[in-house]
């Protein structure tokens, strides 16, 4: 796959959606072509789905419908818009991908983790992001934070209980997969979050240009 995929995770209120939009502004001012999508959504039908599943309508859901219609709103928008893209050679920047299904349905909702993999597998084909921006901060600034935006979803009004364990899931998955997970603590301004983030996808893409490099020249010396 030519192109580079990117995420943004963490809990409510980190700022995920204006950092994915910066990011997407810098790189794009760098003449790279990036298309930034949000999950659930980036597509007309996961739209529809994203509908259903934050609406205040929908509370009462059944944890394992919630699970379903997270992964059908994500098989849909990797076919329609995040694989085309990839494959065009695009950078892709979403805002939230399966790790918020690990986090929120598996450590969240006491999901059975070993399902969400099964089922991730099936909606995704096993895409992964080359790298994912973690950012974290204490449940209570997040929520105060959304809550002085007047975001208030059916996920949102979940208790704090809930939140603290969706974070701490966030923090395992960034322990346990070091290379791609790379967590920021964005308590600081937007400014300051916004250059670390610079910093770490710049890293990224310069080990991948050098890695091409060395592959091209291992081709070289092959001929
Ligand atoms: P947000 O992107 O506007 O924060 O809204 C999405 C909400 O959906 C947020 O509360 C996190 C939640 N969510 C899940 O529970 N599981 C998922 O797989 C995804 C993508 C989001």
């Amino acid at each position: 796959m030519k192109g580079i995929f990117v995420s943004f995770e963490g809990i409510e209120g980190t700022g995920k959606s204006t950092q994915a939009r910066l990011l997407s502004e810098y790189l794009t001012g760098k003449g790279l072509r990036v298309i930034k999508t949000e999950e659930p959504g980036g597509t007309r039908i996961s739209l529809k789905i994203r509908e259903i599943l934050l609406s205040l309508d929908s509370r009462g859901m059944d944890h394992v419908t919630e699970l379903l219609l997270y992964n059908a709103s994500r098989s849909q928008h990797i076919k329609e818009v995040i694989m085309p893209a990839l494959e065009r050679g695009d950078v892709v920047i979403t805002d939230r991908f399966s790790d918020s299904t690990v986090a929120y349905q598996g450590y969240g909702r006491d999901i059975d983790l070993k399902l969400i993999d099964s089922l991730d597998k099936i909606s995704t084909g096993g895409l992964k992001p080359d790298i994912t921006i973690l950012l974290d901060i204490d449940v209570e600034t997040g929520l105060r934070r959304n809550k002085e935006i007047n975001k208030n979803d059916r996920l949102e009004q979940e208790d704090i209980v809930f939140h603290q364990k969706v974070r701490s899931g966030f923090i395992k998955i960034a322990e346990r997969e070091p290379e791609r997970v790379k967590m920021i603590d964005c308590f600081d301004g937007i400014d300051a979050v916004h250059k670390k983030v610079v910093d770490m996808v710049k890293g990224f893409l310069d080990k991948r240009i050098s890695c091409k490099k060395t592959d091209r020249n291992a081709e070289n010396s092959l001929q």
